[in-house]
């Protein structure tokens, strides 16, 4: 045990002591009692982070936190390293360096039914010269879907972490790992005689963690992650420790590969076994998979375990992606050696991929707002790793032809982590001639227009710009948050407005009868009113969003942007020719034809009147009109982009003074993004570009600094 009962009992009065009195005392007392509180945070967040059983309030421990660091604030010179409140660095972007690893860093072979593991069990028999018969131990633990790293602890200080990067070298990336409140900064190894050792982990998110930290994303207009692993991996590699720390990272450790004295004598061995070489990592404070992890007395033991666990892996809180059995004893695994590529004592047991088999019953093809049909099918409903799967994209015809997917197939369909199902392939010995091509139709399957596949697309197109698919589809993306944006009109209110009869047309959306709305079931007067402010508010909204939500094909957000900015007015897009198009910097030949025949259809044309005598703003906003970067300055080739309340100017007098510096102002962050500006409460645009990891995060104030004193450079 890392801390005995009476220790603990000791440490849960101490606790309670400063949590009564925390005044920063003199000196010479902090100097001595500092490292005792100290020792309490560690204590508490071993039990908070490790064992999931914490004996304090968040409140409690809080205040204990605080109160280290209001001492460390009154005398920093008695800050270390390995302080609790050390492991949140607020030093720079930390480069990642190479480092080698200590010990080759190895992968496991890979087993996925009984009888690999039996003939697994007979080869170490072999490797280890035992006699038949003689039962070996193996050690099951989960084998961890997230990414891998090496721990390396001198004189029990947390000295290094890295990737595993080709094995044999990784990614030096300590900053970030000390920010995993799992991965202990200090261990007591040298108890134990070790000055040196290094361990293996997996560093990863809990599931239900993750959903949230989904939820949070989506909420904040940042896209999810695509699962667990993929978080917890780039969140190891990214240039800000806080962003690790924000998703909430973990780590487990499952393998202790060096252990030295001080002379640098191999202490391994003196641990007999790699179950007792666990049990020590678990009582030195690290997390360690106890109850997922069983001493096996011989393979069969050792098998039923897996197969116990692989109908248990959806309840484990973490991704596994099978089991991992390791030869118990360290002698018998140095008889067994390794291959180049992986130890020959140890064996991933693979669990099989979340798939199901069931019947497609038949094929419906939807219209997209562009007109793409999609075609989906539906599927006899099946439970597909937790959730009931009864319908799945068939993407194109060309996927389905590639597949030869028939109407009365049995399907294998496969929903591999959090990814949308889809399916693998048509299980064809499985057919009995009843089965039925699908057939892709002709013509639009709502309003009947011959469809057509444009060259290089995949999808073919109602061509019908009023066909009524297309239209309802149009209208939920006008509204959307990604186009007007209008607050309390989503999918559900449109398509009930729709089947009124009240919208059909952009334009109906702004003269929608607020009264009668007031009157409809799950309306009433307040919502009503609301709806209706939202759609005022709508109206001013600047011009490129009002292009972007006319879902004309191609025409992205950027290009809409592009468009704002060489406008007066929305409608004098109708005298443009395709070169005045392709003459702006980045609209392409595809765009240009596009917006020209939107704008060519003198029905658009009488929509869009409609909407400005409906008040409808068509022209540029400030927000559409970046100033125009000046030839040479200090920030001349650099893009920049100002977010959350400035103090010292306006949004409009930071934008001029940037491009007056040479810079060009943009309006979203991307990889193309060079400098954020933050002011006030700066929300999802200061987050996504942490999260990107290469943009320059500067406040007004060293923004000005850079232009030089008095801001004109
Ligand atoms: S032991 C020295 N144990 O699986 C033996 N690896 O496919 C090598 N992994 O790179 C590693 N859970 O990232 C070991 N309980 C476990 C594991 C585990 C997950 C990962 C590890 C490794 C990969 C190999």
């Amino acid at each position: 045990m890392l801390y005995p009962p009476e220790v603990q009992r000791r440490f849960y009065e101490a606790s309670r002591k400063w949590l009564e009195n925390a005044e920063v005392p003199p000196l010479e007392q902090a100097r001595t009692r500092i490292e005792e509180l100290r020792e309490l945070i560690r204590y508490h967040e071993w039990r908070y982070y490790v064992l999931n059983d914490p004996v304090i309030s968040d409140y409690e421990y809080d205040q204990l936190y605080k109160t280290l660091e209001a001492w460390e604030e009154t005398y920093p010179e008695l800050i270390t390293p390995d302080s609790p409140t050390q492991r949140v660095s607020s030093d720079l972007t930390p480069s990642f360096q190479t480092v080698r690893h200590r010990v080759p860093m190895l992968s496991l072979d890979n087993s996925y039914n009984a009888e690999d593991l039996l003939e697994f069990d007979k080869q170490v028999r072999k490797l280890a010269d035992l006699p038949e018969g003689e039962p070996i131990a193996y050690v099951v633990e989960p084998k961890f879907d997230g990414g891998s790293i090496a721990l390396l602890y001198e004189n029990d200080r947390l000295e290094r972490a890295a990737t595993r990067g080709n094995g044999l070298e990784g990614e030096e990336i300590t900053p970030n790992i000390k920010t995993i409140r799992s991965v202990p900064l200090q261990a007591p190894f040298s108890r134990h005689g070790i000055a040196t050792a290094e361990l293996r982990g997996e560093a990863l998110i809990r599931k239900d963690v993750f959903e949230n930290l989904n939820r949070e994303r989506a909420e904040k207009g940042l896209p999810p992650f695509a699962n667990p692993r993929n978080a917890a991996t780039g969140g190891l590699r990214t240039k800000d420790p806080q962003d690790t720390a924000a998703r909430k990272t973990d780590a487990f450790v499952y393998q202790l590969s060096y252990a030295a004295d001080a002379e640098g004598n191999d202490l391994l061995p003196t641990l007999e076994s790699h179950h007792k070489a666990i049990l020590l990592l678990g009582e030195l404070g690290f997390k360690v998979p106890h109850e997922a992890t069983k001493r096996c007395r011989d393979i069969h033991e050792a098998i039923e375990f897996c197969t116990l666990w692989e109908g248990k892996r959806e309840a484990y809180p973490y991704e596994i992606d099978g089991m991992v059995l390791k030869v118990d004893s360290l002698e018998l695994q140095r008889r067994c050696g390794a291959t180049s590529h992986h130890p020959r004592w140890a064996m991933a047991f693979k669990f099989k991929a979340k798939q199901a088999t069931t019947r497609l019953l038949e094929v419906q093809f939807h219209v997209g707002k562009t007109g793409a049909v999609t075609p989906v099918a539906k599927l006899e409903p099946v439970q597909l790793a937790g959730v009931t799967v009864s319908s799945v994209s068939l993407h194109n015809e060309d996927f389905i032809l590639s597949k030869d997917i028939r109407i009365g197939d049995h399907v294998l369909v496969e929903r591999a982590g959090d990814v949308i199902p889809y399916i693998v392939k048509p299980l064809t010995d499985l057919r009995d001639g009843s089965e039925k091509p699908i057939e892709f139709p002709r013509s639009c399957p709502v309003c009947h227009t011959p469809l057509v596949r444009l060259d290089g697309e995949a999808a073919w197109r109602c061509t019908n710009y009023n066909c009524e698919a297309q239209v309802l589809q149009r209208l939920i993306f006008h509204v959307s948050k990604d186009a007007m944006d209008i607050e309390g009109l989503g999918k559900a209110n449109i398509e009930k407005f729709y089947q009124l009869g009240w919208v059909r047309s952009l334009a109906d959306i702004y003269r929608l009868d607020y009264d009668r709305i007031a009157q409809l079931e799950g309306f009433g007067e307040k919502s009503a009113a609301n709806l209706r402010a939202a759609i005022e508010k709508a109206k001013k909204n600047p011009v490129h969003r009002l292009l972007h939500s006319l879902s004309i094909h191609h025409l992205g957000k950027r290009a809409s942007r592009l468009l704002a900015a060489h406008i007066d007015h929305v409608l004098d897009l109708k005298d443009w020719t395709e070169e005045d198009f392709t003459r702006i910097k980045d609209i392409g030949p595809i765009v240009a034809q596009n917006v020209r025949a939107f704008f060519q259809n003198p029905e658009n044309i009488r929509m869009l009147q409609e909407m400005e005598a409906l008040g409808v703003n068509m022209r540029p906003t400030e927000d559409d009109r970046p100033p125009e970067p000046a030839e040479e300055g200090p920030l001349s080739g650099k893009t920049i982009l100002f977010t959350g309340t400035l103090q010292h100017m306006t949004r409009k007098e930071a934008q001029e003074r940037a491009a007056a510096a040479g810079a060009r102002n943009v309006s979203a962050v991307s990889g193309n993004l060079d400098i954020l500006v933050v002011g006030e409460k700066a929300g999802s645009k200061l987050r996504k570009a942490q999260a990107l990891g290469t943009v320059q995060i500067l406040s007004e104030e060293e923004f000005l600094k850079l232009l030089g004193e008095d801001g004109s450079a």
